[in-house]
């Protein structure tokens, strides 16, 4: 499971509507004050950060105060059924804060806005905007056009936008870890999936300006990059003027010859997509994090088939041992979808073996939600019953909470290098920070001169569900 005593940085799905604001310093030069809450993938967040840096250009500062902000957009989620859920609640309350202040416009960003902009505006009468992930660079004359109470939409996908000359205003951080987006868009049509529909085809952003965002980080005093993508190893940008076209594997190696000091991540991982070319290169590169998020959603090679995963049982599981054996010590993570149409309880099962033999750190877990417009919901039933979903996916927890304790287990007595993050959530006598391998680990401060952005050498003593608690051993220099 994911680590929930000592959440760092969440790299993946399900992160629930926080609130950002940029420093205070900065936000004191502005007149007017946005409040923004992001919900579901990390693309979303580091959109976010794009939307803030097009707002700041335009006189809008960041407030963590929603009843002070001129402007409160909520940059959604549509993936399931309870995300949308959530955030039509969320929009309900912020009804009466309209109320108090009638001038506060409310937009609404991100994926749903595609999907829903009919029902947002104008039978629900609860926003004034609504934005799309493709039209951001407009929301400044959006937000005018909204003056005098009118209704302003933009939710047009494009072939071309991926942002690449916005410098983010990092949000919330923490100084030391950041999100780079690389590519915008899927092209893979998994059928339950509404992704590609909300965020359209893919495009990859020029490497010049990923590797000088990467570059000016590291400057900065960021000690981690995360490179963001719906499908990372698809990844392919031909110049437009010399035609010379970099990969992922290339994207990658450029991106960790920054510095020995700048660790590199990169999610999420398409198991169709990802090459040799790409592990011999995390392999080759010590600050390339030995850490793969590789999907499978099933174990069933007739539901992979009907969800158009394009691969079967025995080639996801050949691509994980191959994983194993170009690097031995790298750590994996799934998002795994329970009671998918016409899911028996023999492809069920195909599910909790596949995690057994992947070994899995640790999964993200979901009952399937029919999402309108996708591929399923034109073709498939929906048919399996809730209680049976609910059911299964309770067993592909457990089986995941007996990986995730084995593979802690396993850890005991070696030496991990990691990456500190800040305080420890219970102590200041202690630091939290990462393995390579994506697992949080806590340890006493002890005796020695480290710092946040410190890069140590820490022994795994003991573990707790999500933590693992270690003992310092030693202080790197870089
Ligand atoms: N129902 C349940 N889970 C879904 N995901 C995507 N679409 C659905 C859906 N309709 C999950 C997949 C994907 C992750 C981001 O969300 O596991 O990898
Ligand atoms: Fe959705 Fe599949 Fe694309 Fe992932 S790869 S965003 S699950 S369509």
């Amino acid at each position: 499971m994911v680590a929930e005593q000592e959440k760092l940085t969440l790299h993946n799905e399900s992160r629930q509507g926080e609130a950002f604001a940029g420093s205070t310093t900065d936000n004191q030069l502005f007149t007017k004050k946005f409040y923004i809450e992001s919900y579901g993938c990390a693309m979303n967040f580091s959109d976010s950060e794009i939307v803030a840096s097009i707002l700041n250009e335009h006189g809008f500062g960041s407030t963590k105060i929603v009843e002070e902000a001129n402007l409160i957009l909520l940059n959604t989620c549509s993936i399931r059924e309870k995300a949308e859920a959530t955030i039509r609640k969320r929009l309900t309350e912020f009804k009466k804060i309209k109320k108090a202040n009638p001038g506060t416009v409310v937009g609404v960003l991100g994926c749903m806005a595609e999907r829903l902009k009919a029902s947002l505006l104008e039978q629900e009468k609860l926003v004034d905007l609504v934005v799309g992930p493709d039209a951001y660079r407009t929301l400044p004359a959006l937000i005018e056009e909204t003056n005098g109470g009118h209704k302003a939409v933009n939710v047009l996908l494009s072939r071309e936008e991926t942002y690449a000359d916005i410098s983010p205003v990092r949000l919330n951080s923490n100084g030391i870890n950041a999100f780079v987006s690389i590519m915008r868009g899927c092209n893979n049509m998994c059928s339950f999936c509404v992704v590609p529909f909300t965020r359209g085809r893919e495009r990859s952003r020029d490497n010049v300006s990923i590797v000088q965002e990467c570059q000016q980080l590291f400057n900065d005093g960021y000690r981690e990059v995360t490179l963001l993508g719906q499908n990372v190893d698809s990844y392919y940008y031909t110049h437009p003027t010399t035609n010379q076209s970099v990969n992922f594997a290339q994207l990658l190696e450029q991106v960790a010859q920054i510095a020995p000091g700048l660790r590199v991540r990169f999610s999420t991982s398409h198991p169709k997509d990802i090459t040799d070319d790409v592990l011999f290169t995390m392999r080759k590169y010590n600050n390339i994090c030995k850490y793969i998020h590789l999907p499978v959603q099933s174990g069933s090679t007739r539901v992979l088939q009907l969800m158009n995963r394009t691969y079967t049982r025995e080639w996801y599981m050949k691509k994980v041992e191959r994983i194993y054996e170009i690097m031995p010590e790298c750590s994996i993570s799934a998002d795994i979808i329970a009671g998918f149409c016409t899911e028996t309880e023999e492809d069920h099962a195909d599910t909790l073996s596949i995690m057994q033999s992947s070994r899995y750190d640790y999964s993200y877990m979901f009952y399937y939600s029919e999402r309108p417009g996708t591929l399923a919901a034109k073709r498939y039933t929906d048919d399996v019953p809730l209680e049976t979903k609910k059911r299964r996916l309770a067993e592909i927890i457990e089986v995941q909470n007996k990986l995730s304790q084995e593979s802690n287990k396993r850890d005991i007595g070696k030496i991990f290098e990691v990456l500190i993050e800040g305080d420890s959530k219970r102590s200041s006598e202690q630091w939290a920070g990462r393995t390579s391998q994506n697992k949080v680990m806590v340890f006493d401060k002890a005796n020695f001169t480290a710092s946040k952005g410190s890069y140590v050498l820490v022994k795994a003593i003991n573990y707790t569900q999500g933590t693992i608690m270690g003992e310092m051993v030693e202080v790197l220099n870089y």
